[in-house]
């Protein structure tokens, strides 16, 4: 085995951005190694996951997780290994997906948020773990599924559909015979979306006038639209939304780095209209389908049908930069970095 060593490295809050969050918003710091006590593990980070909701943690406001205090590492989701436990449940070797910290190395219980065992197929690489087949994808299932309730022959339309869960909704809802509809920011972008298979791809910037370019890729109306961004585009769909179309509010990250100036929405009427079902979702929250989930995921994914897209890093200290692409919209796939 490795020799621990006596520094553990983490990203810290140095204070609390304002807007797009900047390198200065962060720092590296060096702290010691953590020991464990009764019940406890002693965790080494692999994979850490870049999520939009982070943003919000950095805000002293209430949200569904509490924020990050100054000088505390970051919070967010990580793949890691067991290297040292108190708890026979999780003997040293185990790879686990967990909430944890930005650090090098972090303790936790068993009982601690999102903790789940990951059983690694030989060959797949690991950072595919915490993207498609993982927490993305279990996103991507459960939006378009659980919460759109999308069946074969109708039309889904996603947004940030070349991003983590937008590149997956668009290849899950294609293996289930929907048609689709992928909104992108920019050409490159749109490019991918196709390549992944959606029916039609809209560069939403280079468009002006997003209901038209909507309506005329459907023609009869959307019945599920996946919203990963909220705000002026979600205005624009919903009176594009066909009678008892289904909305599955994935995310509002139009709004995340200025969360004091969210868009009023003007088609909120739209609801009553078209007899829309508009439904805000946890993934964790549906412990219930993740299993399904997760069997159609590695099955589509074995069969060639899930390609996972990826940005990826190397390295502890590359975790702000990538943050930081990742609330200005530059990257594309799943936003992950490769701890050693
Ligand atoms: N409910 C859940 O359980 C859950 C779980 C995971 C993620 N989410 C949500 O799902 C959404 C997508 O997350 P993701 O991890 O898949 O991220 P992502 O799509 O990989 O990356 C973000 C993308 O959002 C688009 N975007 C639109 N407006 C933006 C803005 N003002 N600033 C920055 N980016 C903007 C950009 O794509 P374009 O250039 O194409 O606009 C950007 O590349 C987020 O809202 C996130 O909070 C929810």
């Amino acid at each position: 085995m490795e020799r621990k060593p006596e520094i553990a490295r983490q990203i810290t809050l140095a204070r609390r951005p304002t807007g797009i969050p900047v390198p200065d918003d962060f720092a590296l710091k060096d702290a010691p190694m953590p020991t464990i006590g009764a019940g406890e593990i002693l965790v080494k980070m692999r994979v850490c996951s870049c999520d939009p909701a982070i943003r919000g943690f950095l805000d002293d406001r209430p949200s569904y997780f509490p924020p990050v205090q100054l000088g505390a590492p970051i919070s967010g989701m990580s793949l890691g290994e067991v290297v040292e436990s108190n708890d026979a449940a999780w003997p040293v070797g185990t790879l686990l997906r967990t909430m944890a910290t930005w650090s090098e190395y972090y303790v936790i219980r068993g009982d601690a948020l999102g903790l789940e065992k990951v059983e690694a197929a030989p060959g797949v690489p690991l950072q595919h773990y915490m993207g498609a087949l993982g927490p993305v994808g279990l996103t991507a299932w459960v939006g378009l599924f659980e919460i759109g309730k999308a069946k074969a022959g109708e039309t889904v339309l996603v947004s940030a559909a070349a991003g983590a869960t937008g590149s997956t909704v668009v290849q899950l809802a294609k293996a289930a015979g929907c048609r689709v509809i992928g909104l992108a920011g920019g050409p490159e972008k749109a490019q991918i979306v196709r390549d992944l298979g959606a029916d039609i791809a809209i560069d939403y910037k280079a468009v002006s006038d997003l209901s038209a370019a909507i309506s005329e890729a459907a023609p009869d109306g959307v019945d599920v639209y996946f919203d990963n961004v909220g705000g002026e585009t979600l205005d624009a769909i919903l009176p594009l939304m066909r009678l008892h179309g289904r909305v599955a509010v994935c995310g509002m990250i139009a709004q995340y780095n200025d969360a004091d100036n969210p868009h009023g929405n003007r088609n909120l009427w739209q609801l009553v209209v078209n007899r829309l079902t508009m439904r805000g979702f946890i993934t964790y929250d549906h412990p219930e389908v993740l299993g399904e989930a997760q069997a159609t995921l590695d099955r589509l994914f074995a069969n060639g049908g899930l390609k996972p897209l990826e940005n990826v890093r190397s390295g502890i200290e590359k975790l702000p930069e990538a943050f930081i692409d990742l609330m200005s919209g530059r990257t594309i796939g799943k936003t992950l970095v490769l701890i050693a």
